[in-house]
């Protein structure tokens, strides 16, 4: 439990801190987001009036929205060394000799701040998870959950969670600094999940 809430809350930490220091971005995921809940209104409202035309449509969350998220977890990387495992027995890995009962902590960060990958890792830019026709493409390097039998099993769960509060977040509120003006320094402090350093913000209801 203690994994599940304080992973999910770091990365909307991090979120918070990239919309108030990415307003472009911000502004761009939530036009996206406005545009998918008034399709979302329009569809339920025809079907009260008792149009069922396309009841079933599917309206895609948009595809930015989700890439932001995605560059959000990337570049916060709220689990770097994912959690600690062990060899039952010696093992041999690509001419490596690993002791039994090693202890490996994996660094996730070797992939997901990859410049051979990634090109330019430092820079936060959603569109790096967008294909040429706009939607979303995941590289396989993308791996905040981990991978393998062992990775995080509660991954789709974490991605709902992400999704439906950020949602909310950029769809009610205006976010601003609490002076204006200064905006919270993205400060990583230590820890196995590393947090931002405390700051304060306001949240401004929209309508
Ligand atoms: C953004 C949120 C989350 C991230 C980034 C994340 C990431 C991870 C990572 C990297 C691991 C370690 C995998 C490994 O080294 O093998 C892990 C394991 C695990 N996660 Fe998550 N997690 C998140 C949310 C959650 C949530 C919400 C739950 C539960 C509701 C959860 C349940 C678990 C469990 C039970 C394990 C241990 C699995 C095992 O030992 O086989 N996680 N997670």
């Amino acid at each position: 439990m203690w994994h599940g809430t304080t992973t999910t809350g770091a990365t909307l930490y991090w979120a918070v801190l990239y919309i108030l220091n990415y307003p472009d971005v911000a502004a761009r995921a939530r036009d996206q987001i406005t545009d998918y809940l008034l399709q979302l209104e329009d569809r339920n409202s025809s079907a009260g009036a008792g149009d069922t035309s396309s009841p079933t449509a599917k309206i895609e969350i948009p595809a930015y929205f989700k890439a932001f998220i995605h560059e959000v977890q990337r570049c916060a990387n709220i689990c770097p060394l994912s959690m600690a495992h062990a060899v039952a027995k010696e093992k041999f890995l690509k001419g490596y000799r690993v002791p039994g009962d090693a202890v490996i902590l994996p660094n996730l960060d070797s992939l997901m701040m990859d410049e051979d990958i990634w090109g330019d890792p430092e820079v936060f830019r959603p569109e790096r998870f967008l294909n040429s026709d706009g939607k979303l493409s995941v590289p396989t390097e993308f791996i905040p959950f981990f991978i393998g039998i062992r990775n995080c099993p509660a991954s789709s769960i974490a991605q709902n969670i992400l999704l439906t509060n950020l949602i909310y977040i950029l769809y009610h509120f205006d976010l601003e600094p609490e002076v204006q003006g200064q905006v919270p320094p993205m400060v990583r402090q230590k820890g196995l999940i590393p947090m931002p350093k405390d700051f304060k913000i306001k949240f401004i209801p929209r309508r």
